[in-house]
């Protein structure tokens, strides 16, 4: 490569509760440096102002590092690429004001990236032992507050197929979780404890959503009505029953997701099928995914683990393409909460 094909990237993460910075050389990755934010698992779920002072603290230390690991000065660095939304406006705005500070002061490119779209993107990233998929493909983009059936026709060209009517399925996992009593964030828990339990111990209501669309509030309250009455009959319940709670719900959750998600590709005759965001992080997901794309001669991609839940690798890849294109964004630009992919 020579050095003038040598793009380096900066990217910022700080839409929710996770600040991170990644440094990458046009597609590699050389550093991806997240500061989670343990504070919120006293309140059982994202304090918005909790969380834009923890970025604040954590900003300057984590870009420091990731230039550190990458063994980059930030003279050499080509543009500044961040997350404007959506999410947690003021918990942007830490991410979106650093940013267009440092490209300012540097006197390079600032790029403005969509966190949904980067969650895709997150597939583009060089890798070795990975496929990138073609476009067309459809992913399935899952995290804390999104659920979305997405065609993706290019980088920037992305178009929502089928999302939620009610809760995110991220969502829909963490609110499961506290109902059996584990803390926030609980999804990773139910992956975990759904790895020693039974999945059919456990029958729930699947949703009867026309199309696409899904909806994941009719299955919360089934969980929290049948917990509620199982403890007034046994007040171990949960204790005695944990894994195999666990299991039935991922079991649940899970098939309701593909099913809409092998529906989408038999109606748009995509073959290739990729899953993005925090919940693509969930084992059940991941191997239900890879077992029936593997039936039906379909093709799927499934995201290396550290780029599911939120990172700024992806945003650093989604602000490669865009750097590409020359797709810059002014000094005027602001963060704005709610961001259509
Ligand atoms: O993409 P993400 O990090 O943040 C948002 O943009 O929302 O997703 C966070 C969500 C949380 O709801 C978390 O419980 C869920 O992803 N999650 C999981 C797993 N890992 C993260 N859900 C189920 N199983 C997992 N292994
Ligand atoms: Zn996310």
């Amino acid at each position: 490569m020579d050095a003038e094909a040598r793009t380096y990237i900066l990217g910022i993460e700080s839409s929710c509760d996770d600040t991170s910075a990644a440094v990458l050389c046009n597609d590699k990755v050389l550093a991806n440096v997240v500061a989670g934010q343990d504070i919120h698992k006293l309140y059982g779920g994202v304090v918005p102002e909790l969380a834009s002072r923890a970025h604040m603290a954590n900003i300057v230390p984590v870009v420091s590092e990731a230039l550190r690991q990458a063994n980059i000065d930030k003279s050499q660095l080509s543009a500044v690429a961040f997350t404007r939304g959506p999410g947690l406006m003021g918990a942007l705005l830490v991410g979106t004001s650093f940013a267009k500070s440092l490209a300012l002061a540097l006197r390079i490119p600032l790029i403005e990236v969509n966190h949904m779209q980067a969650h895709v993107m997150a597939h583009f990233i060089a890798d070795p032992d990975k496929q990138k998929p073609p476009y067309p493909f459809l992913c399935l983009t899952v995290s804390g507050g999104h659920t979305q059936i997405v065609k993706v026709n290019g980088y920037n060209k992305m178009e929502v197929l089928g999302t939620t009517r009610d809760d995110a399925v991220g969502e829909a996992f963490d609110k499961a979780a506290k109902t059996l009593g584990l803390p926030y964030p609980g999804g990773p828990l139910i992956d975990k404890y759904a790895a020693l339990g039974n999945a059919s111990a456990f029958k729930f209501p699947f949703p009867r959503i026309d199309g696409l669309d899904y909806s994941f509030s009719g299955l919360k309250t089934a969980i929290l009505y049948f917990v509620r009455d199982s403890i007034k009959v046994d007040a171990q319940f949960l204790d005695h029953n944990l894994n195999d709670l666990c299991a039935s719900i991922q079991h649940t959750i899970v098939s309701i997701l593909i099913d809409k998600f092998l529906a989408a590709g038999a109606q748009t005759g995509i073959t290739h099928l990729a899953l993005a965001g925090g919940v693509s992080a969930n084992s059940g997901l991941r191997a239900a995914l890879h077992t029936e794309c593997e039936k039906q001669g379909l093709q799927a991609y499934i995201p290396k683990f550290e780029y599911c839940t939120d990172n700024a690798a992806m945003i650093g890849i989604a602000g490669y393409y865009k750097f590409l294109d020359e797709d810059f964004a002014p000094q005027s630009i602001t963060a704005i909460a709610r961001y259509p992919i």
